[in-house]
Formats: C-alpha cells, sequence, structure tokens
C-alpha cells in the first residue's frame, strides 16, 4: 500500500496542520479507507511507519473505530440509520427496499461488488430521518425513489 499522489498531499497538509504527530493517525487512517474502500493490515504498517508509530499503535487505533472497514467491502458502502427517529421515520422500508433492489442485507456485499449495506446508530442527522450515509456522503430524508436514483448514479 502507498497514498495515492493526491492523497500523499493531504495528508502533509495534516502532518503540518496538528501539532502532535498522533493527531494525524486518525485522518490517515480516513485516507486509506477513502482510497482502497478498506483498511488492510498492510496499509496499517505503511501508516503506522508515516507516523513513526508501531503498527499495534495503528491496529488499536483502526479497529476501536467501527466506521473503519477492516475486510474488503463492496465499492459504494450504504450506511443505513437504525436509531430511533430514523426507524421511526421508515429505515426498515429503505432497508427492505435495499434488499428488493439490490438484493443485500446489512452486513452483505452484493454480486457485482458495487453496493455494501451497513446498519449503523445514530449519525446525528436525525432531522433528515430516514437517512444513509453513501461513501461519506449523507442523504437524508429519504423515499425509495430517491434511493433508486442514488443507486442508479453510482452504476452510471
Ligand atoms: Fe438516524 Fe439520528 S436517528 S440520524
Amino acid at each position: 500500500f502507498k497514498f495515492s499522489s493526491e492523497n500523499e498531499i493531504k495528508f502533509q497538509e495534516y502532518v503540518s496542520r496538528y501539532p502532535v504527530i498522533d493527531s494525524v493517525m486518525l485522518p490517515a487512517l480516513w485516507l486509506v479507507q477513502e482510497q482502497e474502500a478498506w483498511v488492510s493490515p498492510e496499509a496499517m504498517v505503511y501508516v503506522a511507519d508515516r507516523l513513526g508509530k508501531t503498527p499495534i499503535q495503528v491496529y488499536e487505533v483502526a479497529t476501536f473505530y467501527t466506521m473503519f472497514n477492516l475486510k474488503p467491502i463492496g465499492k459504494h458502502h450504504i450506511e443505513l440509520c437504525k436509531t430511533l427517529s430514523c426507524m421511526l421515520c421508515g429505515s426498515k422500508d429503505i432497508k427492505n427496499h435495499i434488499k428488493q433492489t439490490i438484493g443485500i442485507e446489512p452486513g452483505q456485499t452484493s454480486e457485482d461488488g458495487l453496493f455494501h449495506l451497513s446498519e449503523v446508530e445514530c449519525l446525528g442527522a436525525c432531522g433528515g430521518a430516514p437517512m444513509f450515509a453513501l461513501d461519506g456522503q449523507y442523504h437524508e430524508k429519504l423515499t425509495n425513489q430517491k434511493v433508486d436514483e442514488l443507486i442508479a448514479e453510482c452504476k452510471k
């Protein structure tokens, strides 16, 4: 693993921005995930090397935060909120619609490798319930039609 040239520039910005190198670990891991869609053991060793840390120190952080994917997932990651506001506003209907249209349940990746669905706790956008994050971008007040449009965009 190695940062892309674009992410290398971002990494250097983080290093100059934060007064303590430990603070760069989370954004560095996020860059890895943006680049590869998951954080591999190889990438953890790379980040450790870049930050002057041991691989176990990076592993501890990467495994603590549930937003880091520690296994390969689909190209597009749908994180569907299942907490109270979203549940009351129809997140189960959205989940069923995703199941019908893409054929996956939470924790699964579509056969074509395009989509992975996760159910997550509140993402702090309760006013826009039901909602999900698609590749880290929030989409609120979801309807089946809106989900279809987003899926179609991803397939382009
Ligand atoms: Fe879904 Fe808060 S309950 S974003």
